[in-house]
C-alpha cells in the first residue's frame, strides 16, 4: 500500500477491539463457520451476568423497539431478540470497563432467516463506540463471534449486538467477556512463544569413553533463524552501501516497496517496460540470500494504476493486463517465494469492474501457470487491525479466498493469506487481532503479516512492539515483514533509523526483538553432564570445550528437527 493512500484511509478509520485466548474448532465447509459441537461460554462467561441464559433474561434488556425472551430448544436455553422494527433495535448488558485492559469477547450467534453480518459493539458513557467483532450469522446453526476491545478509559459501557436488517430475529448464547491486564496478555504471549517458536533441547556431554562430563563449557551460536522476519526495501539500497549493510545484517526476507508494481514497471506508456531497478534489487537480494515476496502483479485500487491504463476501453485493459501478468511473473518465475497477485481486492475492484467478476480468480490462475513455486497471496489491510472496517474483516477475507479458490482450475494453487497489519499509534486491539489471526490461520494456508507498521504518534514504538509480539506469538503466523526502512526511504509514516543508519526508537524495538528471538549463549553442563535448554527454531553451531584438556567439539544442530524425547550426545575428546 502506498503511504499517502494509507494515511488517508487510516485517518478515517480508527482502531479499537480485542480477542480471546481459548481455542476452538471451526467448521469451514461453507463460507462461514457454524457450530459443530455446542460450546460452553469461554472463561465461564467472564464478567458477563447470566451468560448462558439459564436465569431467564436477567442482566439483559432490550434497546429500542425490539423485545427479548429466553427460548428453550433441545434442552439449551438462549436469548432471542424479536419484533424488531429498526436496524438498530438490539439488546444490551451494561458492563464496567477498566482503563488499559484488553477484553476478549466471544458469543454464539444465530439469526432467524438467511445470512447476515452481526457485530458486537460497546458504547461507553462518553459515547465512544468500540467495535469488538463481526460474524456472518446464519439461520439453522450457531456461528461464533470472536473478537474484543482495548480500553483507554474506565467507564460503564453497553455491550450490544447489531445487524443492519430489521426483519431478522437475533439469537445469542454463551456470551463471554474476559478482561486481561497488559501484563497478563504479555505473559500469555511469552508462553505461546516458548511453545510455538522454540524446542526443548537436551545435551549430554561425555568424553570418548562415555564418561559424563560436568562443567563443560558449551557455546551456542545461532546460524539461521527459521522464522522469516523481513523488511521492505526500496531502490535506494542500490546506491548506498550503508543501506545494504543495515539491511543484510538484520533481515533475510523482503518485499520491494514500489519497484515491482505495474505503475513502476510500465510507467512511461503502454508497452514501455523497464525492469532495470527491480532486476538490480533481485540481484542484490540473491547475493545476500534474501528471499523476496513479489509485490504486486496487480493492485485493485483504481488510483494506483499506470496513468495510461485508465483511459483505455475495457477490452484494451484486458489485453494490457494479460501482457502485464505474463511479463512480470515469467520474468521472476522461480526467483520469488510469493506474489501478492491482486492487492487489496476486497476494498477495491478496478479489474473486476473492467473485466468481470472473475478477474482476480483468472489472474491467480495465470500466475500459478507462470510460476508454479510461488505462494500466491491475497493481501489486505484492516482485516486484523481495524474492527470497524466491515469490508475486509476476517469472514469476508475467507469468503473472497474461497471464491477465488472455487474458480475452475484454482483448487490446487498454493494460496497464502496476507495481512498488511498497518496500525495507528493508538492502544492496539490485540484481542481483535488475535481473533482474526486465529480464525484465518486455522484454515491451514500460509499466513504472513506482510506490511507491519504503525503510524507516527507518541506511542509508535511501543505499539509496534505489541503488534510484533502478538504476531510472533501466534502459532499460525508464518512470517512478518516490517513495511518501513531507514531514514533515506522517508519517515512520513514510520522509519527505523536516523540519517546515519543509527536505529531510532522504532529501530531499537526491532533490534531488541530480533535479538530476543534468537538463542545465543554460553552455559556449562551440570554434574550429570547434562545441559537442558530451549532454543528458537533454526540452525545452530554448538562448541563444547573440555574443562581440563580444552579439547573442543563443534556440532551443527537443526533445532526444529529435534524430537522432544531426544538426547543429543556430544563427545568431547
Ligand atoms: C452453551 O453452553 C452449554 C453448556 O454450558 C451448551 O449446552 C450449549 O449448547 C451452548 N450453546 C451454544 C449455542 O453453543
Ligand atoms: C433481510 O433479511 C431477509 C431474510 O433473510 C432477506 O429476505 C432480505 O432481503 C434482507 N434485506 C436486506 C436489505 O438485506
Ligand atoms: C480514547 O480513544 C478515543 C478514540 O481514539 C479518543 O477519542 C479519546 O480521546 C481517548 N481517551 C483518552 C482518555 O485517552
Ligand atoms: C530504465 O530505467 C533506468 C533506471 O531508472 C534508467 O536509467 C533507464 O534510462 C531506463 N531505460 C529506458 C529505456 O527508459
Ligand atoms: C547463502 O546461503 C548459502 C547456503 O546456505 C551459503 O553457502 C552462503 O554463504 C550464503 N551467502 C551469504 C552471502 O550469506
Ligand atoms: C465466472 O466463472 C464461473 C466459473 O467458470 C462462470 O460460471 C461464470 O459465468 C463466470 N462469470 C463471469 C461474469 O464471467
Ligand atoms: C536434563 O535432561 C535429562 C535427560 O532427560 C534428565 O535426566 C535430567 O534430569 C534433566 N536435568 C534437569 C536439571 O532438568
Ligand atoms: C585451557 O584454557 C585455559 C584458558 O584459555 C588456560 O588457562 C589453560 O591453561 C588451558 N589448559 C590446557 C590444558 O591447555
Amino acid at each position: 500500500m502506498e503511504v499517502v493512500t494509507l494515511l488517508l484511509l487510516l485517518c478515517s478509520l480508527l482502531c479499537t477491539a480485542g480477542h480471546a485466548i481459548e481455542a476452538l474448532s471451526y467448521d469451514y465447509s461453507g463460507t462461514t463457520k457454524c457450530l459443530v459441537e455446542p460450546e460452553k461460554p469461554h472463561y465461564k462467561g467472564g464478567i458477563i451476568v447470566n451468560p448462558e441464559f439459564n436465569n431467564g433474561v436477567k442482566g439483559w434488556e432490550a434497546l429500542g423497539q425490539g423485545a427479548i425472551k429466553q427460548q428453550l430448544s433441545n434442552g439449551n436455553r438462549f436469548l432471542v431478540l424479536h419484533s424488531r422494527i429498526h436496524p438498530l433495535d438490539s439488546f444490551r448488558q451494561r458492563v464496567n470497563l477498566e482503563k488499559d485492559k484488553l477484553y476478549a469477547l466471544s458469543a454464539w450467534v444465530q439469526i432467524s432467516k438467511g445470512n447476515q453480518a452481526v457485530s458486537a459493539i460497546f458504547k461507553t458513557k462518553d459515547g465512544q463506540l468500540l467495535h469488538a467483532g463481526t460474524v456472518i450469522a446464519k439461520s439453522g446453526c450457531w456461528s461464533m463471534l470472536k473478537g474484543g476491545i482495548s480500553t483507554n478509559t474506565t467507564s460503564q459501557a453497553d455491550l450490544y449486538f447489531e445487524t443492519g436488517n430489521a426483519t431478522v430475529d437475533i439469537w445469542v448464547d454463551n456470551i463471554s467477556l474476559q478482561p486481561f491486564s497488559k501484563a497478563q496478555w504479555r505473559s500469555h504471549q511469552d508462553a505461546r512463544i516458548e511453545k510455538v517458536r522454540k524446542n526443548k533441547v537436551r545435551f549430554e556431554v561425555t568424553d570418548v569413553d562415555g564418561t559424563k562430563l560436568a562443567g563443560v563449557r558449551v557455546v551456542i551460536k545461532q546460524i539461521r533463524s527459521d522464522f522469516p522476519s523481513g523488511c521492505a526495501m526500496s531502490k535506494n539500497i542500490l546506491t548506498s552501501t550503508d543501506y545494504q549493510n543495515w539491511f543484510s545484517s538484520r533481515f533475510k526476507y523482503t518485499t520491494f516497496a514500489n519497484e515491482m508494481k505495474w505503475y513502476s514497471n510500465e510507467a512511461r506508456g503502454r508497452g514501455q517496460e523497464n525492469y532495470t531497478i527491480p532486476d538490480a534489487m533481485v540481484a542484490f537480494a540473491k547475493q545476500n540470500n534474501i528471499s523476496i515476496r513479489g509485490h504486486n502483479v496487480f493492485w485493485d485500487n483504481p488510483k494506483t494504476q499506470p496513468k495510461w491504463l485508465t483511459t483505455l476501453p475495457p477490452e484494451e485493459i484486458g489485453k494490457a493486463s494479460a501482457r502485464r501478468i505474463d511479463s512480470v511473473v515469467s520474468r521472476y518465475s522461480g526467483q520469488l517465494i510469493a506474489w501478492d497477485v491482486v492487492n487489496e481486492n476486497m476494498h477495491f475492484s478496478f479489474f473486476e469492474d473492467m473485466l468481470g467478476k472473475n478477474a482476480s480468480a483468472i489472474f491467480y490462475n495465470r500466475a500459478h501457470q507462470l510460476d508454479a513455486t510461488a505462494t500466491l497471496f491475497l493481501n489486505e489491510y484492516n482485516t486484523i487491525e481495524n474492527s470497524k472496517d466491515k469490508t475486509a474483516h476476517p469472514e469476508n477475507y475467507l469468503k473472497k479466498l474461497k471464491e477465488i479458490q472455487a474458480y475452475p482450475g484454482n483448487e490446487n494453487i498454493p494460496f497464502g493469506i496476507g495481512l498488511q497489519t498497518h496500525f495507528p499509534a493508538l492502544p492496539p486491539n490485540l484481542a481483535y487481532m488475535r481473533a482474526g489471526m486465529d480464525m484465518l490461520g486455522s484454515l491451514g494456508f500460509p499466513m504472513w503479516l506482510t506490511e507491519v507498521d504503525v503510524n507516527t504518534g507518541p506511542n509508535q514504538a511501543t505499539v509496534l512492539e505489541e503488534i510484533l509480539r502478538e504476531g510472533y506469538s501466534n502459532p499460525y503466523v508464518d512470517g512478518m515483514i516490517i513495511f518501513s526502512g531507514p531514514y533515506i526511504d522517508g519517515c512520513g509514516r514510520m522509519c527505523m533509523t536516523d540519517p546515519n543508519y543509527k536505529s531510532n526508537e522504532v529501530g531499537e524495538v526491532v533490534d531488541k526483538l530480533l535479538k530476543e528471538w534468537k538463542s545465543e549463549f554460553e552455559a556449562t553442563t551440570d554434574i550429570h553432564g547434562y545441559l537442558n535448554t530451549s532454543l528458537f527454531h533454526g540452525g545452530y553451531e554448538l562448541t563444547a570445550t573440555h574443562p581440563t584438556t580444552n579439547a573442543s567439539k563443534i556440532m551443527s544442530i537443526e533445532v526444529s528437527k529435534v524430537n522432544p524425547d531426544e538426547i543429543i550426545h556430544v563427545k568431547v575428546t
